[in-house]
Formats: structure tokens, sequence, C-alpha cells
């Protein structure tokens, strides 16, 4: 996924604050960035453009003053991690310029026929080729209507871009710049894009996490429209006819303080300390969700968690809760893997959609595959107004504020506080499930106590240099272990993987040499026997053992002790992980924010 921002305002504005956008946006892609902007007065004015690979810089030198800017960080797809790969991309003329999120997936034929059409490319990229179709639509379009009339309501602009649009296949959002007329145009189908209003001008922007300090107001844009910006603000317009249509304004109830790191030096670790006001958020104001989600499951024949990566282990930690709380049989599937199992899919279905970003593609997919057989379509999302937000029939929002960091954290252990609420809802022991996620509140301080980061820092000091790193848990303690082995391999590159502790003597144990690093989830619950004799099986082969558990055993060489609050064990357990994880990454001379090759949100295929 990449992240695209533009402006308009009637008062020239410095382009810095287009990179400054891109700097808030680059959780969705890091290989390179670009900004394009005009300068000098209109008919006599030039498009500057500056892009280059690798990250933005911490300092840059200052930008000129413009009214008209877009700008662009990215996540390659097609077309190597060069200066003239980064986006943002121009037509022949140097008239327009793109930026792009998504992959135009037709682009091959169309780039043949525009070459054809004696158009030259000076990108590999799939995405230039929307800046060449729309130079040749608009060379046989009207230039303006009667006395300019359309050049200022755009709509000339918007017939090209429609009929541009309608010709590239895939997910996509694209804002062009067109120097001229001085507007900014966008449009998408599926891949986000929000407009924003404020006293400066206006914008639109991937994530709305962008707009915060210029906007007041926001919009998020739907697949069948179509916006001009222009510096007397924004006109949206229906992409199918072209006829105008109205946004659904909402207040932008962001602030900064949500998205600055607030003294720490990370987004990760910040993240990672915000886990316990989440859940107490969650249990405050989540619990009507809940109970609504509780009732959906009640009234359906077949439930399915549906999640990737992180969100896929929340999904596999939540069937085992309604097993073991609710009685209640809920399939965890990987989302990708979902649509080679939908066949069973019936109305009467009900697909629970997990996602921090709401924008991963294969969940949207998942979502798109349960709507089309007539499966009522859940979600606990952590971004208002995404894509899985607005697909799904009902919502349970995580509220866990902007998670920014590439590795997420507290949206997973959200989603693992409104799963367990809402079976102990289904069993009729709602207060019971409040109770112990207060527990697991006061939990989570605890495991973020200096004592454990002591601890935490030990088996850091000692991993620094590990290449492999095994994680066993049973039962609940399964998912935590794929979790933390996940947050470590993302974090630190260290080659960790994660095994239910029971695999480990068929295959697993082969790996295990003289100091191999173990961690071993040993809640106290009904797996504790069978995980320690694991445990003491890898030891006696030389393993150096780690448990993360409320008891020490004779098993663990160090023992990082956290609270016993039963069900709730994986919000806890969890916690030590991702600060090893990060403390790791530190260690390692990484950003432990932005992992090579990642991004926050995977939503091309
Ligand atoms: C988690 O640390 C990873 N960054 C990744 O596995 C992530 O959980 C996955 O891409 C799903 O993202 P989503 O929750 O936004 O759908």
């Amino acid at each position: 996924m990449c992240g695209i921002f533009g402006f308009v305002a009637p008062q020239p504005l410095s382009a810095e604050l287009v990179v400054e956008a891109l700097r808030t946006l680059e959780y969705r892609g890091y290989d390179s960035w670009g900004i394009a902007y005009t300068v000098g007065e209109p008919g006599r004015d030039e498009l500057v453009v500056h892009k280059r690979a690798g990250r933005i810089p911490l300092s840059l030198p200052p930008a000129g003053l413009t009214t008209i800017a877009l700008g662009h960080t990215r996540w390659a797809t097609h077309g190597s991690v060069t200066d003239q790969n980064a986006h943002p991309h121009l037509d022949c003329t140097g008239t327009l310029a793109l930026v792009h999120n998504g992959i135009v997936e037709n682009y091959r034929a169309l780039r043949a026929s525009l070459e054809r059409a004696g158009h030259r490319f000076q990108s590999h990229t799939d995405s230039e080729v929307f800046a060449h179709l729309l130079e040749e639509i608009l060379k046989k379009a009207p230039s303006a209507g009667p006395n300019g009339t359309a050049m200022q309501d755009g709509r000339w602009l918007v017939d090209a871009v429609r009929h541009a649009f309608a010709q590239v296949r895939g997910l996509n959002a694209f804002i062009v710049l067109h120097r001229p007329s001085r507007q900014l145009i966008a449009v998408k189908s599926t891949s986000p894009l929000v407009v924003g209003l404020g006293p400066r001008g206006v914008f639109v922007s991937s994530d709305a996490v962008a707009l915060v300090g210029h906007a007041h107001r926001i919009h998020y844009m739907t697949d069948d429209e179509i916006v001009v910006l222009a510096e007397d603000g924004p006109r949206f317009f229906d992409r199918c006819t072209g006829a105008p249509r109205s946004p659904r304004w909402e207040h932008l109830s962001l602030r900064p303080a949500d998205t600055s790191l607030g003294g720490y030096p990370h987004y990760l670790i910040k993240e990672i300390h915000e886990q316990p006001r989440v859940i107490e958020r969650i249990l405050r104001d989540r619990l009507d969700g809940a109970r609504q989600l509780a009732e959906f499951i009640r009234r359906s024949y077949g439930t399915f968690l549906v999640g990737c990566g992180t969100a896929g282990y929340a999904a596999l930690c939540g069937s085992y809760l309604f097993s073991r709380i609710a009685r209640r049989h809920v399939n965890a599937v990987i989302a990708s893997e979902f649509k080679y199992q939908e066949h069973f899919l019936t109305d009467r279905s009900l697909v629970i959609a997990l996602s921090q970003s709401g924008e991963t593609v294969d969940v949207i997919e998942a979502v798109q595959a349960a709507k089309r057989r007539g499966a009522t379509v859940a979600a606990l999302v952590n971004v208002t107004g995404s894509t899985v937000d607005r697909l799904a029939d009902f919502t349970v929002p995580l509220s866990a504020g902007p998670e920014q960091s590439v590795l997420s954290t507290k949206a997973y252990t959200a989603k693992l506080a409104v799963l367990l609420l809402t079976a102990h809802i289904l069993n009729g022991s709602e207060h019971v499930g409040l109770d112990v996620l207060w527990r697991a509140v006061d939990g989570m301080q605890q495991a973020l106590a200096p004592a454990t980061l002591d601890r935490i820092r030990a088996i850091a000091d000692r991993l620094v240099r590990a290449e492999h790193c095994y994680v066993i848990g049973r039962g609940l303690s399964y998912p935590t272990a794929l979790e933390a082995a996940l947050k470590i391999k993302e974090a630190t590159y260290i080659h960790a993987e994660g095994f239910a502790g029971g695999e480990l003597k068929h295959g697993v144990i082969a790996l295990i040499e003289e100091g191999s690093p173990c961690i071993v989830f040993s809640p106290l619950d009904e797996t504790r026997p069978d995980i320690l004799s694991g445990a003491m099986e890898v030891r006696s082969r030389g393993a150096w053992v780690v448990g993360i558990s409320p008891e020490p055993d004779d098993a663990f060489h160090l023992h990082v002790p956290i609270a016993d609050v039963g069900d709730a064990s994986p919000l806890v357990a969890i916690v030590p992980a991702q600060l090893l994880a990060y403390e790791l990454a530190i260690r390692r001379g990484l950003d432990p924010d932005k992992p090579r090759n990642l991004a926050k949100s995977v939503t091309v295929k």
C-alpha cells in the first residue's frame, strides 16, 4: 500500500506541509517518496517535482510556497525502488502530475496502446499509465465550456477522469494535479481516500491521520464519487454519471496528541504502553457493541472469524475463547484462505472480519465473498470509515486510537478484549467477562513495570545476535505463541517461529541445538503440565528456555512473571513478547516502527 496526499489553498502554503503529511503516512510504505507543486502565476507557472528512493530524510531544504501540491510515500509493487519509479508521475507535457495507491492490473495493455499513440514513459511502474491515459483523453476533450465555466467547476476534468478511470482495473486511488486549472481531482475504488476541509484549504489523504491540524471536517470518499479540489473548495460528482453530489461531512475527532510520539522514541513502544487504557476504554464504551455482536452470533448458524497476520491470530484466539467460555464452535480462518473455503457459507452464516486498518485486501475480499453468499458480516476494526467498516453490516469499533507502528499491538489486545467479552455475554456471564478484563488491565500494567522490563532487557541482551527463536504455547497460548513470534520476526528479522506445544515432537524438536532460544507461554491453566514437559524436553536438548508465566519452573532458565488472569491471559502474556521485540529491534539498530519490506496494511495482493 502507499500513502497519498494533496491540498489546494486560496492562499499560498509551504509545500513542506505535504512532506509532513507524508511522514504521517509513511507507515503505509516507505520505499520512496515525492512531491509535486506549482510555482508562478497561473498561465506562467511551472510544476516542481522532487522525488527520491528511500525514506523521507529527517531534514530537507525549504520547499516553495504554492496553492496546490500533492505527494506520495511508496510501497513498491511494480517497478523497482528507484528515483524515477518514485511518484509523482507526469504526463508527456508536464500538465498533469499524479500519485497512486493500488495496482493498475491491466497496465501492460494500456501502456502498449499509449506507447503506440506516441506517449513516452519515464518509469517502469503501473501507476504512470494513468497520467498518459488521462492526457490522451484530455487531448480529445473540450478544453473548457462556454466562458470557461466548465473549467471552473471542473466538470470537463471530471468527465476525462471518469473515462480514464473506467479503463483501469484493480483496487486504486488516484490524486491528479491539473496545472492549468490549478485543480486536484481524486477518485478511488476500494483503496481509501478522505477529503478534509479546513480554514487554510481543502485536503485529500489516504488516511485521516494526515489531516490532523489541517481539517476540521472530513468526508470518507465512496467508490461512486469523484472530487475536484479547487481554491474555492471541493466539488463532488457521481463517478458514473458526472452529476454533482453532496458529501457527508463529519467532525475530525483526531487530535495532534493522538498521532504524535508523545515523548516516546518510537510509535511501537508508545502503542504497547497505551494498551491498558485501550482495554479500559473498551470496557467503558464497547459493552453494547459486544452485546450486539453476541446477538448476531446467537442468531447465526456458522460463525467465522477472519483476519490476516496479527488479526488472524486474534481470530484463532477467539475460536478458543468461544469454545471454552461459551461452548460455541466458531471457525477461525486466515482471510487469504477464506475464499477457498467459502462454499459452505449460507444466508445464516456470520462472518466477523478482524482488521486494524480495515483496508487489508484479503479481508476485504473475504467480506465481499461473504456478502455474495448472503452471509451477515460483522467487523472489529480500528479505522472508522475504512472499507471493511463500510462493507460490514455491523461494526464494533476498537477505538484503540491511531496505530502507526507497522507492528500491531494495541489493536490486537483490543480485539481479544472484545471477543472475550462477547463470549462471556453469549454465555450469560457478562459480569465475569468484565471482571477478568479489569484484572487483565492491571496485569498489563504490571507487565509494563520496570521489574518486567529489566528481565526483558536481559533476554534481549542474550538474543541480540540470535538467528532463530522458537515460541511454544498450548490452547489459548498457542495463538499467543504465533503472535509473539510474528512480533519478533517483524521487528528484528530473527527467524522466529511459533508452534503448538504438542507439535514439538512431530519434527520441530529436530531444530533445537545448544543454546537455541525457546520462549514458553505457561499460564496456570489446563495446558501447564504438558507445556512444561515440552519445555523440559527442549531444555534437555540444549535449548535456552524463557518462561512467560505467573509461576516459575525448573524448566525455565529465565522466568518472566506475569499476572494470573485466567481466560484473559493472552492479553497479558503478549506484552512481554511485544517489549522483547522492541528491545531486540533497538539493539539490532533497526527501526521498530518501519521494518523492511513491510507496510502497515496490505492493500494489494
Ligand atoms: C502485524 O504486526 C502485522 N503488521 C500484520 O500481520 C497485520 O496484522 C496484518 O497485515 C493485518 O493488518 P490489519 O489488521 O490492518 O488487517
